[in-house]
């Protein structure tokens, strides 16, 4: 076929040939022999009792190694997690926080919120001087962290789902801080980062041994994470939020100008907030609500996709979807800017979700070339408009039982606010960059917002993190997936679960495959340099203003075959590691 023609064809002939169709499907509002795959991008051989897939080998293996001694998915996500801490620590971390979306064997849904919040003494304008925002006092240094949630989440988890003991799901973590392990590719982002790190006379003590800059193959030992670490195992998260460790983090952020205090820490609490629950072509999608924007945008997305057949498009020419895909995204990126905040503290609509608001917004999509989206869209239910390479990670395990855990979390762009609390090898987050720190300023990753994402004493900054879970109309799961990557989690979620839905892609072939992304602010369509030419030169064809980079996301996944077989996947963009059983 001349795909001249065809780009050129218009919405009408389409719908006669039957690659549009009408309405998206209406959503339901929020309810209730081993084989290691050491290689990037080498796909792991199908298994039946677990799976797991991380950013980092170690970690991959701590959960592994759970799993043989008995423990279930839960277990084994939540010693990846805690080794990440170590090995992984610009990404990630327990001075960080995250979302975890879990179900149980049973079938149900769990959300668990531990974001980190701001503290009692924060302000809209804490980040403003004589009216003048001040994005470098939001990214680095001693007002950039919020009080971290991660310690609170991991222990929320492993006593209500686990089955091993909790100091056991610590354990590899604390060997690993003590004995060492080869820095790999941290030694890149620690010599990348070095400037700012080296502002803190503690981050360099941890991070540039012998006072150096580190090289792949230098060994990082963390004697001090492995004490806190060990504290944690000893006395539970009591120890990080009521105890010493709360007591260092405060008592050091305070000295060199923060706010955080330690009633801060002593009143955070983990939040069990409703999994989003929507339709696409028959599966239910299970995604995060706010303070995460991911599941309702990844909903929005798909809800407006629902009116084409991708899959006869993409059969037809690819460049139609990728052009589909980045209509979609201006669009919810455009609701996002406007309407997303944590909930609790803004008036998030529902109606965000209707099917009818989402027809609407989907109505002057053409596949011929792309428009021009003047801004957020007003969602039935609302009177007024107004309302009186960086950094994170997504680890997933499954198993046998019925388990299925998706876990993204963070300390925000590499080694967060680049402070290290002394004496608790703890990387502190500057997740307060995540806020809107005033209307229409961009955050790190090029993000505006408005007031439903201000800055308030005890909110949580907005968030791009979608934790995914698939299931098939009779309630299995199909597909797990998440990202790193600020706002492109969202785009990569959406295209993950098209390639693997529509496509019939592998979890893995979904992964590696080249990703678009658009934001709507800036108005560019960002394309992987992965994507071949031609298709690239059919996007601009369209009108597509690209801006092509290296990597957009880093995703991690696990999907299910017919017969239930498991497959996992780490993305080959970051050299993890997945492993199925
Ligand atoms: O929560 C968020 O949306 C961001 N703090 C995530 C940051 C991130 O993914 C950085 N990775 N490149």
């Amino acid at each position: 076929m001349d795909r001249r023609v065809f780009l050129h064809e218009s919405a009408r002939n389409l719908a006669a040939a039957g690659l549009i169709f009408g309405t998206p499907a209406t959503f339901a509002s929020a309810t209730n022999s081993t084989t290691l795959a050491r290689q990037q991008c080498e796909t792991t051989a199908g298994g039946t009792k677990f799976a797991v897939a991380t950013v980092h080998e170690l970690a991959t293996n701590a959960a592994r190694d759970m799993f043989r001694v008995g423990g279930n998915a839960v277990d084994a996500a939540v010693a990846a997690s805690f080794m990440l801490s170590v090995v992984d620590g610009h990404n990630s971390g327990i001075g960080g926080g995250c979302f975890a979306l879990i179900r149980d064997p049973s079938g149900r849904f769990y959300a668990i919120d531990g974001r980190e919040e701001a503290g009692a003494a924060a302000t809209k304008d804490m980040f403003l001087k004589n009216g003048q925002p001040q994005p470098e006092w939001s990214q680095t240094g001693p007002l950039a962290p919020g009080v971290p949630g991660q310690v609170a989440a991991l222990e929320n988890m492993a006593t209500r789902f686990g089955r091993l003991s909790w100091r056991s799901l610590l354990e590899p973590a604390i060997q690993t801080a003590q004995n060492g392990f080869v820095m790999g590719r941290l030694a890149n982002v620690i010599r990348a980062n070095a400037k700012d790190l080296g502002r803190f006379a503690s981050s360099k003590r941890v991070l540039f041994p012998g006072d150096e800059l580190p090289t792949a193959t230098t060994r990082l030992h963390q004697p001090d994470l492995a004490q806190t670490l060990q504290l944690i195992a000893n006395e539970g998260a009591a120890a990080f939020y009521h105890g010493p460790i709360a007591q260092a983090i405060a008592e050091y952020l305070g000295a060199e100008g923060g706010i955080l205090t330690v009633n801060d820490f002593a009143n955070y609490q983990v939040k069990q907030r409703e999994p989003l629950v929507s339709h696409y072509r028959g599966r239910q999608v299970i995604g995060f609500p706010p303070p995460s924007s991911g599941g309702i945008h990844v909903a929005q997305m798909l809800g407006m996709l629902e009116c084409f057949d991708l899959r006869a498009l993409w059969r037809r020419d690819p460049i139609l979807v990728y052009h589909l895909w980045l209509e979609v995204m201006q669009r919810a990126m455009a609701d996002r800017a406007h309407w997303l905040g944590d909930a609790d503290h803004a008036r998030v609509p529902l109606g965000l979700l209707d099917p009818a608001y989402l027809l609407q917004r989907a109505g002057d999509i053409q596949l011929g070339r792309t428009s021009k989206v003047a801004g957020h869209g007003l969602p039935p239910g609302v009177e007024s408009q107004f309302f009186g390479d960086k950094h994170t990670t997504h680890l997933t395990a499954a198993d046998q039982e019925g388990w299925v855990v998706a876990i993204t979390q963070t300390v925000n762009t590499s080694f967060g606010c680049k402070m290290i609390a002394p004496g608790t090898g703890i990387v502190l987050n500057n997740e307060m960059d995540d806020f809107s720190i005033a209307p229409g300023v961009a955050n790190a990753f090029g993000l505006v917002g408005t007031e439903a994402n201000a800055i308030a004493p005890g909110k949580r900054p907005l968030s791009s993190m979608s934790p995914t879970i698939v299931l098939d109309g009779a309630g299995r799961p199909v597909l797990t997936c998440g990202a790193a990557g600020g706002p492109r989690i969202i785009t990569c979620t959406l295209q993950t679960i098209c390639r693997v839905l529509d496509f019939d892609q592998s979890i893995q072939e979904a992964l590696d495959s080249p990703r678009v992304h658009h934001q709507w602010r800036p108005s560019e369509a960002v394309v992987e340099e992965r994507m071949d030419p031609a298709s690239i030169a059919g996007l601009q064809t369209l009108g597509h203003e690209v801006r092509r980079i290296e990597a957009s996301a880093t995703a991690q996944g696990i999907s299910w075959s017919a017969d239930g077989r498991l497959e996992a996947a780490a993305d080959s963009r970051a050299g993890g590691v997945a492993f199925v059983e």
